[in-house]
Parts: structure tokens; sequence; C-alpha cells
């Protein structure tokens, strides 16, 4: 997680940034390596290869032309990125659904960036999923992920292990039902 120190960045010491999604392009591979490093995948148990992140880049950048994963750039009104954010199909014990995922980079973190990318994604589903619920599965030690899912509204369903990138993560499973 952001130490607070990063949040001295000259850049970011006005206002909180004005937050645009824009969809994922050719030049968003530097924001996945940025977004790959030990403090943002604290997480996520371990950082991805070059050649895992070349490979996700690619899916996100077909995903627009197949229709998912649908991932954006988190932006500012300058066109800066400030991290990533999207949301795919999945599936939950109630059946089908959508899951979401996110990152802030460091230097923008603690500013809001998060909660205003949130309710601009879920304006995205609302407009193009089809009412599913959806869902987001941070571990339950990433408490800004999980104050972001409760202010977002989504509830606590419950908790679970889950095997990944080959380690065992607990992971709340925190749920917004189709409206
Ligand atoms: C999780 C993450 C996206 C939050 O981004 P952010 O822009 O800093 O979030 P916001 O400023 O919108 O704050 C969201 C909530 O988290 C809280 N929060 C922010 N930073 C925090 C921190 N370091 N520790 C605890 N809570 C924190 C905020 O107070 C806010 O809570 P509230 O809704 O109760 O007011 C960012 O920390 C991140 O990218 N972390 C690394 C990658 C990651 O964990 N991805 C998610 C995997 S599930």
């Amino acid at each position: 997680m952001s130490s607070h120190s990063s949040r001295t960045d000259p850049r970011f010491q006005d206002a909180a940034p004005d937050v645009r999604l824009r969809r994922w392009t050719d030049v968003d591979l530097a924001l996945l390596h940025a977004i790959n490093t030990p403090e943002m995948t604290e997480y996520l148990v371990a950082a991805e290869t070059g050649a895992q992140l070349a490979h996700r880049h690619e899916r996100y950048l077909r995903g627009w032309d197949v229709g998912m994963p649908r991932m954006f750039a988190v932006v500012d009104a300058a066109g800066r990125s400030l991290g990533s954010i999207g949301w795919w199909e999945s599936s939950w014990e109630s059946g089908e659904c959508y899951e979401l995922g996110w990152s802030v980079l460091p230097e923008a973190q603690g500013r809001g960036v998060a909660t205003r990318a949130v309710a601009l994604v879920l304006s995205d589903i609302a407009a193009c999923g089809d009412g599913r619920d959806v869902m987001a599965c941070p571990s339950v030690d990433n408490e800004a992920s999980n104050a972001l899912c409760r202010t977002a509204g989504f509830s606590l369903a419950t908790t679970l292990e889950e095997e990944f990138r080959g380690e065992r993560l607990t992971l709340n499973v925190w749920v917004l039902p189709r409206s």
C-alpha cells in the first residue's frame, strides 16, 4: 500500500484530480509496468513478469474488440495516467456476475481517485452491462480497497481462500446486487 510520503508529489498538491476514464490503448503498457511494483502488488502476492504484462496488455486491448474485459486508464483532465480500472465477466455462487479490478499509482493515492473511478466504472456497467450483480474481491488486509467497496455501496458477502499467482489468498467478497 502507498506510503503517505508519496502524497507530497508536487503534481498532486492541488485539489483532488478531475478523474476520467479512457479506453485502454497501446500507450498503457507503461502504466501496466508502473502498477506492477512490489508496493502496488503487496496484496496480490507477487508482481508479474514482463511477458505476463505483455500478455495482459494484449488481453486488455483485445477486450475492446471482443467485449471483455472492459479496461480503462484512469486519467486526470490533462490526460496524465493516475491508474487503471476495469470489469469483466465472472461468477459467484449466486451465478454470473461482473468483477471489478483497480489500481491507483502511489503518487496519486489518498485523494479520492479510486472512489471517483469506481463511480465512473459503475456507470459504465449500468450503461453497457446486462444488469447482473457486480463483485470485487480484495485481500482481507487491503484496507483501502475494502473501504472503497464499502463506500461504493457493496455489501460484504463472505470471505474465501483462493489460489492466486501460486499462493493462497484470503479474500473478501463484496457484492453490489443488480438494481
Ligand atoms: C486501493 C487503491 C486503488 C485505493 O486508491 P485511492 O485513490 O488511494 O483511494 P481513495 O483515495 O479513493 O480512498 C478510498 C478509501 O480508502 C481509504 N484509504 C486510502 N488509502 C488508504 C490507506 N493507505 N490505508 C487505509 N485506507 C486507505 C480512504 O480513506 C477511502 O476510505 P473511505 O471510502 O472510507 O473514505 C490504491 O491504494 C491502490 O492502487 N493500491 C494498490 C493496488 C491494489 O491494492 N489494488 C486493488 C486490488 S483488489
